[in-house]
């Protein structure tokens, strides 16, 4: 067999989350792409990144106080750990915020550009003058123009499902200041995408791509192809596009670059040629594993920037559906939104491993993980099948025969028709039909089940520990457990390894499935794998709710109680709001102490004239005792909450409220008879 030269990659997490289930049955259809190729003998190399640019990441760390390369630095160490705790084996884990994606986003744009492939032009957007930043539509809340369903974002309303521009929006407002956006102008780079249309065409069918995606793509490729904006004015976080000062690369044009760069980075540790893997006429074979939501990014845009950029394009993109929980979309409240660290307090990160791989396949389709059915499956297929072959076989043989296998084993023909199942296994493997593969080695699993049961070693045991035949029955089931275990090997490398040890072989490998043990010495059996509880299933689903509950319920009380700023003011409220208050100047009539109150005073107040002539005479209740004698008010004039609901005191009820300036005590000032003007005038 001739070896591979593969470059893999898995999409780049966003640097401003955590690693869900969503994100690790990407990563885990790769790795056990990658460890089938690893295992097979081929040269084959995982890298992935985090995605660390973009104004999301620049307004979280603002948010928390720190920096943008501090805040990333923390996410990517978490999302290491995390994706370790799968046993997801990158050979480099890296960052877009880095030198060689700085250098290689550079030169590649250098390219566009010197190829005219980019052109520049002014547009207009909505820019928050507050913030003083360009608003992304996701950044822009406003009224539907079409249904006024009020909180809608962007360019598209969820209630009435029509489309518009976000500057349509009825009172637009920034999500991120709550001001006012403007309409603003400034140049932005494009890439000119149109012009790779043949190109594309092309790539998209020679076998690159599923034919599901392929289709779509067609459909793309017969549209009107708009140019790709690829530039975000400062403040941005990503790297500046040389020539344009204040201009930065949209996150989107350096994310896939990340891909080359994290590769480049470890060409640098290993020695690796980069250009041989990324050059035009390059042998190497190169493989993105991606979502169903970014396939425009990487059949679009990726190979037309690698193309003009001249470099090779990639082999094949492979697009998976989404992941749902319970047959619905992974959800907060519900507990189904499960964090890869939050799964790992409960679960065995193998159970998910396999279960996903029971059931994933080459198409598009949403994979649903159904929680009985997890439990269920890897219980019955891990544990029950293929655990417990070694499990009924291991103990006779250390007993009776001082661990040490057959030189035979009493059924060749299973262990060969086990055997002859490789190629089948690798195929479906290869091609991505990992639920096919599955369910081969399930079926193989039950036929070794079949062989013990049928032959009863236990029975034979009772009448003689020690006999030939018990020997070579045994064998051939430890044999068959082996063989398993290496087909099972891409997805459960834990578990692989407790059987390598057990079995006391070295690391196994795609070709060891040519040969059995025979003359053998194994080590003591010790239990492989654990069945699954539906308890911690649970646990793990109500720690997730709960951590959602009370994030909502701590940014409810922080909403109704925001910090208190520099001013020492209360939290600011909208302009909308302070013109709600009716603000009149009133003249005190009468004035009169109330019994049994020690701050308060009666007060009649004239608030001039209502729109047929009568007099308008309010009642307030106001906490000025300490500073006037009742008679000393009256005459005297004051401004007045004149829209006040009227509430209801222990002493009675007061309509409206006096403003009077003054640190309080004896200094409470109020307007003499003679400052004023005609009560009832609107202040303002
Ligand atoms: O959709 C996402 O989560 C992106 N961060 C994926 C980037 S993939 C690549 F192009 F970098
Ligand atoms: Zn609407």
């Amino acid at each position: 067999m001739t070896t591979r030269k593969i470059l893999v990659t898995s999409a780049l997490p966003y640097a401003n989350g955590d690693i869900h289930l969503g994100h690790l049955m990407e990563t885990i259809q790769t790795d056990i792409w990658v460890r089938l190729q690893k295992m097979q003998g081929h040269d084959c190399v995982y890298v992935c990144a985090d995605d660390a640019h973009g104004t999301a990441i620049m307004l979280s760390a603002e948010k928390r106080g720190i920096t943008a390369e501090q805040l990333i630095a923390e996410v990517q160490a978490n999302h290491e750990r995390d994706f370790a705790g799968f046993h997801i084996g990158f050979d480099n884990y890296y960052s877009t915020h880095s030198d060689e994606n700085r250098e290689l986003s550079e030169a590649i744009f250098k390219k566009l550009d010197a190829n005219g492939h980019i052109a520049r032009r002014n547009i207009s957007q909505l820019f928050d003058p507050e913030k003083k930043l360009f608003l992304a539509d996701r950044y822009i809340t406003g009224s539907c123009p079409k249904c006024q369903a009020p909180g809608q974002y962007g360019d598209n309303c969820e209630a009435c499902g029509s489309t518009y521009s976000p500057a349509e929006l009825i009172d637009p407002r920034s999500v991120i200041s709550g001001a006012t956006p403007i309409e603003k102008e400034s140049e932005h780079l494009f890439f000119r995408l149109p012009e790779f249309r043949d190109m594309l065409r092309e790539w998209t069918r020679s076998g690159t791509l599923q034919e599901q995606v392929a289709n779509k793509l067609a459909e793309w490729l017969d549209d009107d192809l708009q140019e790709w904006d690829i530039s975000r004015d400062a403040p941005y976080f990503g790297f500046e596009i040389p020539g344009a000062p204040g201009k930065y690369f949209y996150v989107w044009l350096d994310a896939p670059i990340g891909y080359m760069a994290s590769f480049a980075n470890y060409c640098q540790r290993s020695g690796k040629d980069f250009d041989a893997y990324w050059r035009v006429d390059s042998d190497a074979e190169v493989y993105h594993f991606i979502g169903k939501d970014i396939i425009n990014f990487h059949t679009l845009f990726w190979p037309a920037m690698l193309s003009s950029a001249g470099y090779r394009t990639p082999t094949a993109v492979y697009t998976h559906g989404f992941l749902t929980v319970d047959g619905t979309k992974m959800s907060k409240s519900r507990g189904t939104f499960v964090n890869a660290s939050t799964y790992l307090e409960h679960l065995d990160p193998e159970y998910l491993r396999y279960y996903l791989a029971a059931k994933l396949s080459a198409s598009i389709d949403d994979l649903d993980l159904n929680l009985e059915d997890f439990a269920q499956r890897v219980n019955s297929d891990l544990v029950g099948k293929v655990v417990n072959i070694a499990s009924r076989c291991a103990g006779f043989i250390s007993k009776g025969f001082a661990s040490k296998l057959a030189s035979t084993p009493d059924n060749i023909a299973l262990l060969t028709e086990m055997q002859a199942a490789r190629a089948e296994i690798a195929a479906f493997y290869e091609q991505r039909e990992y639920g096919k593969a599955v369910r081969l080695i399930m079926a193989l699993a039950d036929k070794a089940n079949q062989y013990i049961n049928d032959k009863e070693p236990w029975v034979i045991a009772k009448q003689d520990k020690q006999s030939a035949e018990l020997q070579a029955i045994c064998s051939t089931g430890i044999n068959a457990f082996r063989l398993l275990m290496i087909y099972l090997k891409p997805v459960l490398p834990a578990m692989a390894e407790k059987a390598e040890q057990f079995l006391s072989v070295a690391p196994l490998m795609w070709q060891d499935l040519e040969q059995l043990l025979s003359d053998h010495t194994i080590n003591k059996f010790t239990p492989l794998m654990t069945r699954v509880e539906m308890d911690k299933v649970k646990a793990m689903i109500n720690q997730t709710q709960q951590a959602y509950e009370s994030k909502q319920q701590s940014a409810a009380t922080e909403a109704s109680a925001p910090a208190e700023d520099q001013t020492g003011f209360e939290p600011t409220i909208e302009f909308a709001d302070f013109a709600k208050v009716d603000l009149r100047l009133a003249r005190i009539i009468s004035a009169e102490h109330v019994d049994g109150a020690d701050k308060l005073l009666r007060l009649s107040l004239d608030l001039g004239k209502d729109k047929q002539g009568a007099d308008i005479v309010r009642t307030v209740l106001s906490g000025i005792k300490s500073a006037y004698e009742p008679q000393q008010l009256i005459g005297k004039l004051t401004v007045v909450v004149a829209n006040l609901a009227p509430r209801k005191m222990k002493f009675g009820t007061s309509e409206g409220m006096i403003l009077a300036a003054g640190p309080g005590g004896k200094d409470i000032w109020l307007l003499e008879p003679h400052e004023g003007a005609e009560p009832g005038l609107r202040v303002t």
